[in-house]
């Protein structure tokens, strides 16, 4: 065995939520106690806490991990003359935003410098709300990060990445999602010439399943289909900076090794990735249709029983069976808050304008639903069994305001005549016409 690269191929343990433990070297993983007088194999036995330690047992996440060098060995670190895109927030709108794809960056960018902060709704030293943000890179990460402000949500778009981690290896590609917890180490690789995506940043409650209520013990997206890496570690004596953010701001400092150096490590405050494909969609088989809701992946709660700080909501592929019924996405006006993007194809509420890359962004009760185009399509359909497929379209819901960035409102991306799409709708109403 190369102990400089141990060669663990790429391999993942399925579930969500489950006491993980994973060793890279045989034995490495101490039996029985958490903290040893003496780990084996000469590791340090650090504790990753990714809850308050006194939560309720189904709320707790941590992670025993067993390393060459403890975190704590590092030197101060400096604030990044270069930060993040779309730090400041413009103004709050009431107003219906779309924008284009954001095109991958022509100079050498990696993925933290390629991320663009579209929207927030936190305010960055509480423990809730989200931020959205918009990635594009062409080159992989020579640093290694952690997020101090949350836990990320990685949807990609275009181009496979191979998130290395203190915990073992993601490889994700378009059409599978990886989570990320607040304050993990990892390095974002580009396995493609470029890579674009999405990404909610949780300052919550972290993402979990939501519950499944009448729909009973399966369905939706199945604990099975979760996959967290198995470990592996970087034995490496090299210069590497390490950044992290803290409220909302980048700092760095260099290191003579790579952090990255987890051998053994247990718990449940993991990373994770899920295959879209893999959701077991649900919906109707006799007539209208449920609410969005039923398409949720993952949620982050609020201390209101129902009321989501995050839901990561998607719009797969679908058989349409409904009778007599509308069958676009119906128009409406909600208390929640809904940043949609769409990762491949159309989505079924809009004919044209909401491109793969792009984004739109739907306020409280800011009234939306199906262009003119498909509305009238879908009034004079001869209804028959139809499947909507070769799409992906998701959405972030939120149940506080989104303020889009000063960046998001600027940007030439911006469909400044979006409004125009329901312009169309034309008055049917007849009153001698039941
Ligand atoms: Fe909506």
């Amino acid at each position: 065995m190369n102990l400089d690269s141990p060669a663990s191929d790429l391999a993942y343990q399925s579930g969500f939520g489950n006491e993980f433990a994973s060793e890279a070297l045989p034995g490495a993983l101490p039996v029985g106690q958490n903290s040893p007088q003496k780990a084996p194999y000469g590791l340090y036995a650090e504790l990753f806490s990714g809850t308050a330690f006194t939560m309720a047992r189904s709320e707790a996440r941590r992670t025993w991990m067993y390393r060459i060098r403890p975190s704590a060995n590092h030197p101060a670190f400096t604030r990044l003359e270069r930060q993040l895109a779309g730090g400041a927030l413009g103004d709050v709108t009431p107003n219906r935003l779309r924008w284009n794809p954001l095109e991958v960056p022509a100079e050498p960018t990696d993925f933290l410098d390629g991320l663009v902060r579209m929207a927030a709704n936190a305010s960055v030293d509480k423990p809730a709300g989200i931020s959205v943000y918009h990635y594009g890179a062409n080159r992989s990460m020579e640093r290694v990060f952690f997020n101090a402000d949350g836990e990320w949500l990685i949807v990609p778009q275009l181009g496979r990445l191979r998130i290395a981690t203190e915990l073992g290896v993601l490889e994700l590609a378009p059409l599978e999602i990886a989570v990320l917890p607040r304050g993990l180490k990892f390095r974002v690789e580009l396995l493609d010439p470029q890579a674009r995506g999405y990404l909610a940043e949780n300052h919550g409650a972290p993402l979990r399943l939501p519950d499944l209520g009448p729909i009973g013990s399966n369905g939706l997206a199945n604990p099975r289909d979760f996959m967290t890496p198995v470990a592996h570690y970087e034995n490496l004596t090299q210069p590497t900076t390490l950044v992290q953010k803290f409220l909302g701001e980048l700092w760095g400092c260099e290191l003579g090794h790579s952090p990255l150096d987890v051998v053994a490590w247990h718990g449940n405050n993991v990373p994770y990735k899920y295959d879209l494909r893999r959701f077991n969609t649900l919906g109707t088989v006799s007539f209208d249709h449920p609410d969005p809701s039923i398409f949720t992946v993952l949620t982050s709660p609020t201390s209101v029983h129902g009321l989501a700080n995050l839901d990561f909501v998607i719009f797969p592929p679908r058989w349409m069976v409904a009778e007599k019924t509308f069958r676009p996405p119906w128009f409406h006006r909600n208390l929640m808050n809904e940043f949609m993007g769409l990762i491949q194809g159309a989505y079924d509420a809009k004919a044209e304008g909401f491109l793969p890359g792009g984004a739109s962004l739907h306020s409280c009760m800011s009234a939306h639903g199906p262009d003119g185009e498909t509305c009238t399509r879908a009034i004079n359909a001869d209804l028959q069994p139809a499947k909507i497929d070769n799409t992906m379209a998701f959405m972030f819901e939120t149940s506080q305001v989104l303020r889009p960035s000063r960046f998001a409102l600027d940007c030439p991306q911006r469909q400044t005549d979006y409004d125009a799409c329901w312009a169309s709708l034309p008055v049917t109403f007849d009153p001698t016409r039941r």
